[in-house]
Parts: structure tokens; sequence; C-alpha cells
């Protein structure tokens, strides 16, 4: 039975980039973020009963869900957060067990699984390591006003609504520093994959 670490981290902590580094290494990334994404697409069962909670108003011209838009709803009211995650999911949970079965049969010794809200959630059940990519939060912000092309306050805002990274710190099993350049964090990131790797063996 392969391990499965999660992978978790603030908003723009470098999640992303640190999952890339343990798929250089061979191990299988399932990404929650790309299967959430997905869900959201004209057609799905998620599609439909966000529509019905949220409203045409998030829609694009060709009728797709703007995520920009759902974003900003969903991150400037916390029961309309806790509906739309409420339907995504269980549905991106499903797919997670399936994908990890189908893993499962490579006989891989590790998967990664990126989860964002992995702490908030109950995803951590699912998961046998717990990784967390931290970066300070002047640098948090910095990178997702830059990639996001929002204002400060909105950045703030999205960080606002997950748990705080100091308390993600206490709850992770492995922290990998990703505050400065990205040869510092494969560094961190080494490290760590190391220390797993010695854990499973
Ligand atoms: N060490 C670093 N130095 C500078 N920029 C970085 C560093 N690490 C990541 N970035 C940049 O910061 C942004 C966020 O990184 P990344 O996408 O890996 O984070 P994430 O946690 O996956 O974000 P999200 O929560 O949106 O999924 C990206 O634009 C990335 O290029
Ligand atoms: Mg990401």
């Amino acid at each position: 039975m392969a391990k499965i670490i999660g992978l978790t981290g603030g908003i723009a902590t470098g999640k992303s980039t640190v999952s890339k580094m343990f798929e250089k290494e061979g191990v299988p990334v399932i990404d929650t973020d790309l299967i959430a994404k997905d869900q959201l697409q004209k057609g799905k069962p998620a599609y439909r009963e966000i529509l019905a909670l949220c409203g045409e108003d998030i829609l694009t011209p060709d009728g797709e869900i703007n995520r920009n838009k759902l974003a900003k709803k969903i991150f400037s009211d916390k029961t309309t957060r806790q509906k739309v995650n409420d339907i995504v999911h269980p549905k991106v949970k499903d797919i997670v067990k399936t994908e990890i079965k189908h893993l499962e049969e490579l006989e891989k010794p590790l998967v990664l699984l990126v989860v964002p809200l992995l702490f908030e959630t109950d995803f951590h059940k699912l998961v046998d390591i717990t990784v967390l990519v931290y970066a300070r939060k002047k640098d948090q912000i910095e990178r997702l006003v830059a990639r996001e092309n929002i204002d400060e306050e909105y950045a703030r805002q999205k960080i606002k609504a997950q748990l705080p990274l100091s308390k993600k710190r206490e709850l992770a099993d492995y922290t990998i520093d990703n505050s400065k350049n990205i040869m510092e964090t494969h560094k961190s990131f080494l490290r760590v994959f190391k220390k797993i790797q010695r854990s499973v063996e």
C-alpha cells in the first residue's frame, strides 16, 4: 500500500511549486485543485448545484462558471463559501479515492495529494503523512497580488478565509520553507523528502 502524503499550505504559498518537485522525484501527484476545477464545468452536477445557489451572474457569456466571480462571492460571504465547499468537496473526495485506487495498482511507495484545505476539512483522514509549505505573509500577499492581479485587501481577505499558517505548522508532520528563492525551497524539499523516504522504508 502506498503511503499518501497530503501537501498543503496557505493560498499562494507554493503548493504547486513543491508538488512539481515531488513529481520530479517520481511521486505520482493527485491535485484536488484540478479536480475541483473540472467539477465546475458546464454539465457537471456541481455546476448545476452552484448555479442554483449563486445565480447566473457568476457565469461567463458562454455559460461557464467564471471562477474569479465565484471566488469574489465566496470570499466575501462565509455561508455561501461553506455551501459551495459542501457541494464540491464530497465529489472531489470520491474522485480522489478512485484515483488513489488506480495508483495503488502501480505499486508506488508514495503518492502526493495536494489539498489546499487539508486541515480545514476531513481530507486529512485520507492521508498518512502531512507536509506544509509555508511562506511569510508578506511574500504570500505579494505573490497573490502579482499572480491574480488583485488588490492587497482582497488578497488579505482570501488568506483570512483559511486556517492561519501558524496553526497549520503545528498540525503538519513536516514543513517546507518557501520564503526564499526556489533553490532554497528545493533544499528544504529534499531534506523533507529524504526523511519521508526513510520513514516508509
Ligand atoms: N520561492 C518563490 N519565490 C518567488 N515566487 C514564488 C516562489 N514560489 C512560488 N512563487 C510564485 O508564487 C505564486 C504562487 O505559487 P504556487 O502556484 O506554487 O502556490 P500555490 O500554493 O499552489 O497557490 P494556490 O493556492 O493558488 O494553488 C506563483 O506565481 C509562483 O510562481
Ligand atoms: Mg496551486
